[in-house]
Parts: structure tokens; C-alpha cells; sequence
């Protein structure tokens, strides 16, 4: 596979990033992780504006090479010389703050961002959806700006592996009583009625696919009310589903070894399931013609 790495299309066994690059010692970089399918990327500029957002964020310039349409035309490159304008991909997009002899504060103005990108086949979980997932419960360790979507995941990597361990999908963070989201997703849950997910704050990464379903939901009538879940509502919730890129809606049917509901998924995740996979089709078409 062909991968870009700061000016240089090259096979990625060949991609080679220095010992002094700041993201592998500190972790200093944004990245950001867009679907594609038919050739065709699903909501790259939501996704492009938001990775400017963190590099502003995180005070990381914006050079040409990392503007969102120089970013774009890689993308779009990549899927093309890797033969993936069939079927589902993803492209992942990685900036840091580029390499420079360690000290905590930044570099000095010259030193230039690495801009990494790399485009894979994608194989949609399909089966899952069908069925539902089951996920555990978690603390939420992160720090106050999970707003930006920094390399620094090691609470989610964390979260991420007890999951797996409980032969579960995702972990659902809970901060201080409360559901925020999963290690790399979204969560919305329908409690006494009511479609509740989060509000878009500096405790969340305020997802792509989450804006799109909250957006879908208004369309199909169905209020979604930016708030919590309580942690002590869990036990109640009458449907549970995650939102992601790579995730689509999900919907979470076991939670820490006890059933979502009737166990099966629900009408509301059924119906803004549907409405993701509709919505995404319709822009790969829009994006065609
Ligand atoms: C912590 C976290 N929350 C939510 C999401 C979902 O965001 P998006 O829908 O933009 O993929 C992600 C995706 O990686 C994530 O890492």
C-alpha cells in the first residue's frame, strides 16, 4: 500500500518517522479517520475542519501542506493508487508537531509539522448490527479536553482492552455519575422515552456521526435531548447505541453481563440506523454527481 508522508507518496513498509518526532515521544498531534465508499469520502470536510480545529487547538500551525484541501486531494489519491474506489476504506490523517530535540515546550516557529495519511479496506461489522453488541462500563480518567482528538489515547487504549477482555465491544465512560461516551465512540440511550446523548462539551469528542444522527433524528421526529444518562439510569435504559466512523450505529443490547431491554435492538437505534446508511449513500451520490 502506498501511504504520504510529509511531501512523499511512497510504499508504506518504506514510511520511516524519526526518533525526535513529537508524536511518538509526547504524543503531540492531531489525526483524524474518514470512511469512504465507492471511492467517494463520507463527510471529509466535517472531518478536515475539525482536525484544523485541534491543530488550532493545540497550537500546531496550519501549513499549506496540511489545509483541508491539499489534505482532500491526498485522500483522494491515496484511495485511487491503492485500488480502493470499490467497496468501503478508510483514510486515516495524521498531523504532528514535528520533530525537534526533546524538551516539553514547543519547537522553535520553523519546524514543520509531519502530515501523515494512509488509506485501508474497511469490512463493516454487518453480523453485529443485526444482533447488537455488548459493552462494560468504565471510569473515565481522561483529561478536560477530550474535545480535541489528540494522539493521546492511552485511557481509551485502556478502556479499550477491558473490554475486549470481557469479551465486550466498547467501554461506556461514566465521569462523575454520568455516561459521556465509549473509548472511541458515542453513546445516545433512550431513557423513559427520551433519546439522550452527552451535550457537545469539552468532556466528549463531539463525533461526526453523532452530529449526523442527531441531525437524522430531527428529520425522522425525534427529539434528542443533550444531556446526560446517569449512571444509576443505566440499569433502566430502554435502548443503548454507539455512533462512529468506523461504528455506524451500533446497538449496545448487553450491558456489564445484563440485558439492554428485551435484549434485541430497539426501534429508535433500529430506524436511525437505517437513516445513517441512507444518508450515507445519498452523499456518496450527491458526491458523485
Ligand atoms: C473518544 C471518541 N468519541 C467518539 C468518536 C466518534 O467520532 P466520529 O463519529 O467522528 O468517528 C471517536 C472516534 O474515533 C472517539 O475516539
Amino acid at each position: 500500500m502506498l501511504v504520504y508522508l510529509d511531501g512523499t507518496y511512497l510504499p508504506r513498509a518504506e514510511a520511516r518517522v524519526s526518533v525526535d518526532d513529537r508524536g511518538f515521544i509526547f504524543g503531540d498531534g492531531v489525526y483524524e479517520v474518514i470512511r469512504a465508499s465507492g471511492g467517494c469520502l463520507f463527510t471529509a470536510d466535517e472531518h478536515l475542519a475539525r482536525l484544523e480545529r485541534g491543530m488550532r487547538g493545540i497550537g500546531i500551525p496550519v501549513h499549506a501542506d496540511c489545509a483541508r484541501d491539499r489534505l482532500l486531494a491526498i485522500a483522494e489519491h491515496l484511495l485511487r493508487e491503492n485500488g480502493l474506489l470499490e467497496g468501503e476504506a478508510t483514510v486515516y490523517v495524521q498531523v504532528t508537531r514535528g520533530c525537534a530535540p526533546r524538551t516539553h515546550h514547543f519547537p522553535a516557529p520553523e519546524c514543520a509539522p509531519t502530515v501523515y495519511l494512509s488509506a485501508a479496506r474497511f469490512t463493516p461489522p454487518v453480523q453485529i448490527r443485526v444482533v447488537g453488541a455488548s459493552a462494560i462500563t468504565h471510569p473515565d480518567i481522561r483529561w478536560s479536553r477530550c474535545d480535541l482528538k489528540t494522539l493521546n489515547l492511552l485511557p481509551n487504549v485502556l478502556a479499550k482492552q477491558r473490554a475486549v477482555e470481557a469479551g465486550a465491544t466498547e467501554a461506556i465512560l461514566i465521569r462523575d455519575g454520568v455516561v459521556t461516551e465509549g473509548a472511541s465512540t458515542n453513546v445516545f440511550g433512550v431513557v423513559g422515552g427520551e433519546l439522550r446523548t452527552y451535550s457537545a462539551s469539552n468532556y466528549i469528542l463531539a463525533g461526526i456521526t453523532r452530529g449526523v444522527v442527531i441531525h437524522l433524528a430531527a428529520e425522522l421526529g425525534i427529539t434528542v435531548a443533550e444531556r446526560p444518562i446517569l449512571a444509576e439510569e443505566l440499569p433502566h435504559v430502554e435502548e443503548l447505541f454507539i455512533t462512529g466512523t468506523t461504528t455506524d450505529v451500533l446497538p449496545v443490547v448487553q450491558l456489564d453481563g445484563r440485558p439492554i431491554g428485551d435484549g434485541r435492538p430497539g426501534p429508535i437505534t433500529n430506524a436511525l440506523g437505517e437513516a445513517l446508511a441512507r444518508r450515507m449513500g445519498m452523499g456518496l451520490l450527491a458526491h458523485r454527481a
